[in-house]
């Protein structure tokens, strides 16, 4: 057996430490989407007494996809070239109850002061040709870092229950059929996703008629509840009395 070529050694080792760094800092964007959809979560379930997130995921892809990605779409193999150009390196999918609950969530991370849109995509309200619905957002928020600041992408999809059981079949299929799926299949794969939107609008009336437009008042609210009735009393007064 030869020796590798030293010039390929370089490279790799320059390679390895260039993607181990990119998927680093995109793991920590990762980590500041989930963190802001976990407040989001509670602050919602605060304000409204439920919870309109069923479901977060998230991942990062591997440097081994992220470098055949590369290949295949003929980029520069550096790291400016592949940060500008993969915009899917970090993914964040989050599940909803509601088709309403979709919209809440992307419109309230998207409104954020330090989060940029790239790229809104609404396939719920156009959806794809073969049935495909979910809301596609591509946001790009700041990764502090010791060495400064770094932009970073993150692909962030939000759906509803019935959409991500369509989406997750679909993609078994197209990839055991390997991108040719079969006519028949093809037909009932967009059937069952009339079927999904059906159900979705169906949970979305049910859930409406028995939550319906609720007041804060008529919820229980154990921090209320808490409140000591003589403090509430020296609280009012202390309120009342002009400031001096
Ligand atoms: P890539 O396909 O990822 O290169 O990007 P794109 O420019 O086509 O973006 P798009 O927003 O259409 O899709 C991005 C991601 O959404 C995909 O990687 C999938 O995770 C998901 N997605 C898009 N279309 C479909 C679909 O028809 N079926 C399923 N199951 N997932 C889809
Ligand atoms: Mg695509």
């Amino acid at each position: 057996m030869h020796s590798p070529d030293p010039e390929l050694l370089t490279f790799a080792r320059q390679m390895r430490d260039d993607l181990n760094r990119l998927t680093m800092e995109h793991q920590f964007a990762v980590d500041e989407v989930l963190t802001k959809v976990s407040i989001l979560r509670q602050e919602f379930l605060h304000l409204n007494q439920y919870n309109p997130i069923e479901h977060v995921g998230s991942r990062v892809k591997s440097v081994q996809s992220i470098l055949e990605k590369a290949i295949r779409r003929n980029l520069d193999l550096t790291p400016a070239a592949i940060r500008e150009a993969l915009t899917d390196i970090a993914g964040v999918r989050i599940t909803c109850s509601f088709i309403a609950d979709t919209y809440r969530i992307l419109e309230t991370l998207t409104a954020q002061a330090d989060v940029k849109v790239v790229q809104i995509k609404d396939y719920i309200a156009e959806p794809k040709p073969n049935g495909y619905r979910s809301l596609h957002a591509i946001i790009e928020i700041t990764v502090f870092l010791s060495t400064g600041e770094v932009p970073v992408r993150v692909e962030v999809q939000i759906r509803t229950i019935a959409m991500d059981f369509w989406a997750s079949l679909e993609h078994k299929i197209y990839y055991k059929y390997a991108g040719v799926v079969p006519e028949h299949l093809a037909q009932s794969l967009l059937e069952a996703a009339t079927s999904a939107q059906q159900l979705d609008r169906r949970m979305e009336q049910l859930h409406a008629e028995v939550h319906g437009p609720k007041l804060a008042d008529d919820v229980p609210d154990p921090v209320w509840d808490a409140i000591d009735e003589d403090v509430l009393l020296r609280a009012w007064e202390a309120n009342r009395r002009p400031q001096p």
